[in-house]
């Protein structure tokens, strides 16, 4: 186990430098770290300490940010060669040798920012929304579910499509097309909502040569998520009902739905 860090500013610190990642694809033939000094605050994230850099010393340092609070998912950056949001990643947590790059395994625009195009057309893919034909409409009431019911989908649909489990993930490093563990963890979600009917629909694509059968179990997706989802589980659940599918329609295809 890690001893605990001592803290920066109980060390007297008073700054701290800040190796940032920099690419500008019109100039620059590849990336390179740019170092910065900063004034250490008591409880500074890191992306506190880039928006330092941004207000005070490089307005053209481009990175991405929202909320500030873990929910909007789009600060995701490599902190010290870790897939982290840097709105909840505290200074104090990582120590004063800290690097900032862009998430691996996704294609640099501009410094901190990185082309998401990709997983956004494989999470379309996966249909990560409720289908089904006979639902009531909203007028005749709500759709109640039992907690139970929820608790089927609920860690799961937590998902805030940070794509930090893409950054860590080794297939996804190596296949272009694998789907990825975040899509294919909220297909999983909604198969197990109870007002969903798209299973069928959803295990074609998941149980395709790109999907679940590209994961090699080695679990970095579900260790790194800030939100507790496990797409790890949830990518061997799928392997369990696409095969028992398969098998139901091999043997019994008169049965078959
Ligand atoms: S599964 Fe976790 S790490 Fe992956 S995109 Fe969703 S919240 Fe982020
Ligand atoms: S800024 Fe929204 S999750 Fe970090």
């Amino acid at each position: 186990m890690e001893a605990p860090r001592k803290s920066l500013l109980k060390l007297k610190k008073k700054q701290i430098a800040i190796k940032v990642k920099g690419y500008r694809p019109t100039k620059d033939s590849e990336p390179y770290f740019q170092e910065y000094k900063i004034p250490l605050k008591p409880d500074m994230v890191v992306l506190d300490a880039l928006n330092y850099i941004k207000d005070n010393i490089d307005g053209s340092l481009t990175y991405r940010w929202s909320c500030r609070m873990g929910v909007c998912g789009s600060c995701g950056s490599n902190v010290n060669g870790k897939p982290k949001l840097t709105c909840e990643t505290f200074i104090d947590d990582v120590g004063d040798n800290l690097t900032v790059e862009p998430m691996a395994r996704f294609p640099i625009i501009k410094d901190l920012v990185v082309d998401i195009d990709s997983f956004m057309t494989k999470l379309k893919d996966v249909k990560p929304w409720i289908i089904n034909e006979t639902e009531k409409p909203i007028e005749k009431g709500e759709n109640l579910q039992t907690p139970e019911q929820v608790d089927l989908y609920k860690q799961q649909s937590m998902c805030i499509n940070c794509m930090l489990c893409y950054s860590a993930c080794p297939v996804v490093g190596t296949e272009d097309d694998f789907i990825g563990p975040a899509a294919l963890a909220l297909s999983y979600r909604y198969n197990m909502d109870s007002r969903d009917q798209g299973e069928k629909e959803r295990l074609k694509i998941t149980s395709s040569e790109e999907g679940v059968y590209g994961c090699s179990w080695i679990g970095e997706c579900t260790s790194v998520c800030p939100k507790n989802v496990d797409p790890a589980i949830a990518i061997q659940k799928l392997k369990l009902t696409g095969s028992l599918q398969t098998i139901k329609e091999l043997l019994l295809p008169k049965f078959v739905k």
